[in-house]
C-alpha cells in the first residue's frame, strides 16, 4: 500500500493502517447469495464450560488481581510504560509457574537471551530455569508456541512483533493488531495463556496496546513512577475476575516485592505537615489510606499552573473551582500542586475531599490534625453544589482509618450512624471541621 498520510475521508493524520487482505471469494460471477447456510445454537447447559482452573503465578497481588491466577487460553494485556518493572513482573510470574511444573516461554522481542538472563540472575535461581526466545518473527514465535506447547507465554512486548508480509513497521496499529489475534487463536486452541506486554507512554497514548483492550480477556495497567519504588497493578478490564481489583509492589533490587498492607506503609510514612491529609481510599475491594499532599504558592504567570501527580488534573479543576464558589477559598492566582505520595494514583471520586482539604491546608498555612494530633483522615466526593456527597464502602474506608488509630474521619453525613465518621453536608462544613478540630462545634 502507498504511504498515505492523510485520511481522505475525515482528514486525520496517520489514522490509515494496513491490514490483511481477506481471502477472495468466487461467486462465479453471479451476485453473491444473501444469507449464508444457518448456523447450529445451541443449549447453553449443553455448552462445555470453560476451564476454571487457573495456574497462581505465586505472585500475591498479582493472582489477586487476576482473579486467582491465569487462566488457561487466556490473553492478558499488560500495559505500562517503560521501566516500570513489566519485564520483571512477567518474569518473576514465569520463575514461579515453571518451578510448579507449569512450562513457559519467555518470548523477549527487545532484549536479548543474554540481557534476559541477567535480570533472571536478579530474580533468583527459578527465574533461570524459564526457557526464552529472543525473536521478533511473528510466523517464528507462533510456530515455536506450537512445536514447544508450553502453558503459558510471555511476549515481552506485543509492540516488537513483526508479521513479515506485513509492511507496516512493528509497533504500528496494524502490525500489533495482527500480532495479537494470531496469538489469540493459538492460545484459544491450545489452552495456553498468553501474557502480552505492552508499553504505554506517560500520557496512555500509544495506539499499540489501547487497539487491543477488547481482543484480550484481561487488561492489567502497572503504574507508578519509575523514580519511586512503589507500583500498583490495577485490572481495568477481566473477564475472568473484578476489575478495578489493585495490587501494590515495591521495586527492590530482587525484584518486585509484594505490599500485602499497603495502608500501614504509607500512614508510617505520612507526614501531618502543613497541606497534608490521608484519604482513606478504596482500591478495588480494598481500603488504602495514602498521604495527599498539596502546595499552594503565588503564581508568576497569567494563568496558574496546576499541577498533579496521582490524581486527574480535570479533577483538581473543578474542586478548586467547588472550593471558590463555595467555600470562599480562591486560588485564582496561586499555583497548585497536587501529589499523592508514594506514586499511587488514585482514581475516585471519593478522593475530591482529600484533595479539597490538602489545598485549604496548604493555602491558610494550618496544618489539619485528627484526634491526639495523629494526621486527619477523610473522604468524600465533592458535586458542583459544594455538597459532599457518600460514596461507596464508607464502613471500610472508616475502620480502616480507625485500625491505624486516625479516627474520626472526615466524610459525608450519612443515613445511618457510622461510628469513627465526623459527617459534614458539604465542603464549607468539612473545611471548618478539618481546620476547628474535631473537638470545636461545627457551625452549620
Ligand atoms: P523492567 O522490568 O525491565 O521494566 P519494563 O519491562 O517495564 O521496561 O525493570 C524496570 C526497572 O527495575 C529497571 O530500571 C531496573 C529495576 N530493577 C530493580 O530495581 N530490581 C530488580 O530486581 C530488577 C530485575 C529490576
Ligand atoms: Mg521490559
Amino acid at each position: 500500500m502507498a504511504w498515505t498520510g492523510r485520511c481522505p475521508d475525515c482528514g486525520e493524520w496517520n489514522s490509515l493502517v494496513e491490514t490483511a487482505k481477506p481471502p477472495k471469494v468466487t461467486t462465479g460471477g453471479k451476485a453473491p447469495a444473501a444469507a449464508g447456510p444457518a448456523g447450529k445454537p445451541v443449549r447453553l447447559a449443553d455448552v462445555r464450560a470453560i476451564e476454571t482452573a487457573r495456574f497462581p503465578t505465586g505472585i500475591g497481588e498479582l493472582d489477586r488481581v487476576l482473579g486467582g491466577g491465569i487462566v488457561p487460553g487466556s490473553l492478558v494485556l499488560l500495559g505500562g510504560s517503560p521501566g516500570i518493572g513489566k519485564s520483571t513482573l512477567t518474569g518473576m510470574a514465569t520463575a514461579n509457574l515453571q518451578a510448579n511444573g507449569i512450562d513457559t516461554l519467555y518470548v523477549s522481542g527487545e532484549e536479548s537471551t543474554a540481557q534476559v538472563r541477567l535480570r533472571a540472575e536478579r530474580l533468583g535461581p527459578a527465574a533461570l530455569e524459564v526457557r526464552a526466545l529472543a525473536e521478533n518473527s511473528l510466523e517464528t514465535i507462533l510456530a515455536t508456541i506450537e512445536a514447544e506447547k508450553p502453558k503459558v507465554v510471555v511476549i515481552d512486548s506485543i509492540q516488537t512483533m513483526h508479521r513479515s508480509d506485513l509492511n507496516g513497521a512493528p509497533g504500528s496499529v496494524g502490525q500489533v493488531r495482527e500480532a495479537a489475534s494470531a496469538l489469540a487463536e493459538v492460545a484459544k486452541r491450545l489452552e495456553i495463556a498468553v501474557i502480552l506486554v505492552g508499553h504505554v507512554t506517560k500520557e496512555g497514548s500509544l495506539a499499540g496496546p489501547r487497539v487491543l483492550e477488547h481482543l484480550v480477556d484481561c487488561v492489567l495497567q502497572f503504574e507508578g513512577e519509575r523514580e519511586r519504588t512503589y507500583r500498583t497493578l490495577r485490572a481495568i478490564k477481566n473477564r475472568f475476575g473484578a476489575t478495578s481489583e489493585v495490587g501494590v509492589f515495591e521495586m527492590r533490587s530482587g525484584g518486585l516485592t509484594e505490599v500485602s498492607d499497603p495502608s500501614a506503609r504509607f500512614v508510617e510514612e505520612a507526614t501531618g505537615a502543613l497541606g497534608s491529609v490521608i484519604l482513606t481510599s478504596m482500591e478495588g475491594t480494598r481500603p488504602v489510606l495514602v498521604e495527599v499532599q498539596a502546595l499552594v504558592s503565588p503564581s508568576e504567570l497569567e494563568i496558574p499552573r496546576r499541577v498533579v501527580n496521582g490524581i486527574d488534573r480535570n479533577r483538581l479543576s473543578m474542586i478548586l473551582a467547588v472550593l471558590a464558589r463555595h467555600a470562599g477559598i480562591g486560588l485564582g492566582t496561586a499555583d497548585v500542586f497536587v501529589n499523592v505520595v508514594g506514586g499511587v494514583r488514585v482514581d475516585e471520586p471519593g478522593a475530591d475531599l482529600a484533595v479539597a482539604l490538602a489545598v485549604v491546608s496548604a493555602q491558610k498555612g494550618e496544618p489539619l490534625q485528627g484526634d491526639g494530633g495523629r494526621p486527619l483522615a477523610c473522604f468524600g466526593e465533592l458535586g458542583l453544589t459544594g455538597d459532599l456527597r457518600f460514596v461507596g464502602h464508607a464502613d471500610r474506608r472508616i475502620a480502616e482509618a480507625v485500625k491505624f488509630g486516625l479516627g474520626p474521619v472526615v466524610g459525608p453525613r450519612s443515613g445511618e450512624l457510622l461510628s469513627g465518621l465526623t459527617g459534614c453536608g458539604s465542603v464549607r462544613e468539612a473545611v471548618r471541621s478539618a481546620l476547628g478540630g474535631s473537638n470545636q462545634q461545627i457551625a452549620a
